[in-house]
């Protein structure tokens, strides 16, 4: 029910405000693709869904580690098996290097399997005094600087939707296949970082657990008696943009009565897109599953009170994350009076720090680019304000390849300076960290954590 009494459906959204949604040109071939993916099986399922907004109340009670990663926009062009490998390589092994760190689970969530809508900062596109609509993601329009290849095309969320669900059953078997089984720790490591420090760091952690494991086993501890030691949880996320695609694939669930999004797990809200009268929270607030909501420099204190009012207003745990993407040099002031307020109020939320948003920058030929010193940086000071703050630094939220992109700048293994961003500068849309600079952000986070687990030590 709202305010006004009246009751929630998934078409609601129609009737408010709405904020980077395509323009299509035929109406009717729109609604004949909504009623054709309204038909289609969901991609995910209730139970699985529930499963992880309880994973996620654990985080928001200080007993767990959410990471979140994957590509910026998915695309079309490189939806291959070796992208989605490599990913979930480098992937394992950074929720490996955490749980080792922190103690704690690690909630693994993929920006993955549906992360194909993209808001844009503007509507059009300009080269050579040229002017087209800009791209906005593979599900609608086609990155190809034409009129035809940038017009929204409706048919495009099929194709989307049949990539999401190739994405999810391979996902799935590598999950529960094997291939996340524990006692393969040293196999994830991938070939171009064979010899690199991140690597190395790496191996030491996989021998102690490798260790672990051989003590375990002679307890008559091992993968085939325990099955969490053979398979892994891993989830789906993506923002929900566009909506005519989120509310197809909307499904009563028959066990509960109640409704949830099945286009993947977990749902987030762009920073573009929070008005808390507009369409996107507007649709947010009826579904079951768990959401987030981004929160940049614009956010205020009050502003997200009403947001959490709004999408969270029974306070179930587990249900809001709330991801802050400041920028490094606004994090320290920027994000306590948000905790403040939150902790003021009593309301249940993850806070989960997205290093990525608030600082690309352009290089001087014209690449978008993200310092990786800056974004190790603002994962520092948002870790340092939760340890003043006496609150959970809860997660990550990141852009991310397996592969050997040349997209952000710095790192360690292979430093990236400006000129090399062209060498291979293949994202859609953001500039993703790529393995290396990965791993490497999971040890820092790692070093993190066991700062504030010995702060949480002294203060009890
Ligand atoms: C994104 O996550 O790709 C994105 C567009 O983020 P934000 O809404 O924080 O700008
Ligand atoms: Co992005």
């Amino acid at each position: 029910m709202t305010a006004s009494g009246e009751k929630w459906t998934k078409t609601n959204w129609r009737s408010k405000p709405i904020k980077q949604a395509p323009e299509y040109p035929d109406e009717q071939a729109l609604a004949a693709v909504e009623r054709k993916l309204s038909t289609f099986p969901p991609l995910v399922f209730a139970g699985e869904v529930r499963q992880l907004k309880r994973e996620l109340a654990n985080v928001a009670a200080g007993k767990g580690f959410l990471l979140q990663g994957g590509d910026c926009a998915e695309s079309f062009a490189e939806h291959n098996a070796d992208n989605i490998r490599d990913f979930f390589r480098v992937f394992l092994q950074m929720a490996v290097v955490l749980t080792y760190a922190g103690g704690q689970p690690v909630v693994k969530l993929g920006r993955i399997a549906g992360q194909f809508a993209k808001p844009r900062s503007e509507p059009v596109e300009v080269r050579d005094g040229v002017t087209l609509p800009a791209y906005r993601g593979d599900i609608i329009n086609d990155i190809a600087f034409t009129q035809e290849a940038r017009t929204p095309d409706p048919h495009r969320m099929l194709q989307a939707y049949r990539q999401a669900a190739a994405t999810l059953n391979l996902l799935r078997a590598f999950a529960t296949g094997g291939f996340a089984n524990l006692e393969h720790v040293h196999r994830w490591t991938l070939g171009f970082l064979k010899d690199s420090p991140a690597t190395e760091r790496y191996q030491e952690i996989a021998d102690r657990i490798s260790e672990a494991l051989k003590f375990m086993r002679a307890c008559g501890i091992t993968s085939d008696t325990t099955p969490q030691l053979r398979t892994t949880s891993f989830y789906t996320s993506h923002e929900a943009l566009l909506l005519p695609y989120e509310e197809a694939l909307t499904r009563l669930d028959s066990t509960t009565g109640e409704w949830y999004a099945t286009s993947g797990h977990f749902l987030w809200i762009g920073d573009r897109t929070r008005d808390v009268d507009g369409a996107h929270v507007e649709f947010m607030r009826g579904i079951r599953n768990p959401i987030g909501v981004k929160a940049g420099p614009s956010m205020t204190p009050d502003g997200l009170l009403r947001l959490i009012d709004a999408l969270n207003p029974e306070n179930e745990p587990g249900r809001l994350t709330v991801i802050t993407r400041f920028g490094a040099d606004k994090v320290a002031s920027g994000l306590p009076p948000l905790i403040r307020a939150v902790q003021r109020e009593g309301r249940e939320v993850v806070w989960s720090c997205d290093p990525m948003h608030g600082n690309t920058i352009r290089s001087s030929a014209g690449y978008k680019t993200r310092p990786f010193e800056r974004v190790l940086a603002e994962v520092r000071a948002f870790m340092q304000v939760h340890r003043a703050e006496g609150t959970h630094a809860g997660g990550i939220h990141i852009e991310m390849t397996g592969k050997d992109v040349t997209e952000c700048t710095g790192g360690n293994t292979r430093v990236i300076r400006e000129a090399d961003l062209c060498d291979r500068y293949h994202t859609h849309c953001d500039p993703r960290l790529n393995a290396a600079q990965a791993l490497e952000l999971s040890f820092l986070v790692a070093e993190e954590l066991r700062k504030s687990a010995a702060a949480r030590e002294a203060a009890e």
